[in-house]
């Protein structure tokens, strides 16, 4: 984990509430997908915790929604502003099961952190579907994104107003070799239902501290408690208990 001052060279919105903001700084690493960074606002007690959606040396890609007062200020702030940044924080995807036809499905604002893992996979000459889904075609975002790197890509929409109707679990592809997702709860849970082989999954829980201390973000496994912000948010499907 590091703090860094990064500046925002790009803040621009991708629909009515999602924004995608560039940072950069010439001391920023490159970032492994799955993991996040956690951002310090003017006023704000808490940091917000963000997943990378991409990442080369000196460059960092998030992309949020506004939902409160934090991601809020986020979306005001203009090109130039500079931000205290955590970064290099959680355990991230684990790329090295994902066979040769891996199967990404995102959900919403767990789009991005498929992005950086698909572009690693897609340079590691790997055959990748990624099925994103979304609950109306005004939320749509990221799809071109995905083509452009060699995805096969199924846009779902819960209304039908885009893609195909229904939940990212109508349109799993009839075969693949692993599955890394991330998105709301019940679509995890759907997910997990569904899948027909091993795989990933990332939680973007409520969280306190981000980096291990308050024990906030703890949930039980099969192997015992763990920190969704140190040991995850990435959790592989045969450890995973669900709460209910
Ligand atoms: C590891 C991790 C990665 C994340 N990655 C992303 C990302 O890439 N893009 C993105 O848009 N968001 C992401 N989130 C969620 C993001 O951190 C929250 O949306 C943000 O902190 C809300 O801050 P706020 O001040 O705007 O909202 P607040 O004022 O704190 O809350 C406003 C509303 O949002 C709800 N809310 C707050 N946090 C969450 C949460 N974690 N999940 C669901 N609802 C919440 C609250 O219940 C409340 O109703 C991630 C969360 C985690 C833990
Ligand atoms: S948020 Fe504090 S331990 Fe995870």
């Amino acid at each position: 984990m590091k703090q860094q001052t990064l500046r925002v060279t790009e803040n621009i919105p991708l629909t009515d509430s999602v924004y995608r903001m560039t940072l950069e700084s010439p001391d920023l690493e490159e970032q492994q997908p799955g993991r996040f960074v956690n951002i310090r606002l003017d006023g704000l007690f808490l940091r917000r915790p963000i997943s990378v959606c991409d990442s080369d040396p000196g460059r960092l890609v998030i992309i949020y929604k506004t939902v409160g007062k934090g991601t809020e200020k986020m979306s005001r702030l203009p090109a130039g502003a500079e931000l205290s940044v955590l970064t290099g924080l959680g355990n991230g995807y684990d790329l090295s099961k994902a066979g040769e036809s891996p199967l990404l499905l995102g959900g919403g604002v767990g789009v991005p952190p498929l992005f950086l893992l698909a572009r690693k996979l897609r340079e590691q000459g790997k055959s990748v579907t990624a099925v994103l889904g979304f609950n109306t075609q005004a939320e749509v975002f990221g799809e071109q994104v995905f083509r452009d790197l060699g995805c096969r890509v199924t846009v779902t929409t819960a209304d039908g107003s885009y893609g195909t109707k229904g939940f990212v679990t109508d349109a799993l592809p009839a075969e693949y070799s692993y599955f890394y997702t991330c998105g709301p709860e019940p679509m995890l849970k759907a997910v997990y239902r569904a899948a027909r082989t091993s795989g990933q999954f990332s939680f973007e829980e409520r969280m306190g501290c981000g980096f291990g201390a308050c024990m906030g973000c703890s949930c039980k496994t099969i192997t015992g408690s763990k920190r969704i912000c140190r040991e995850g948010p990435v959790l592989e499907k045969e450890e995973i208990l669900w709460a209910d």
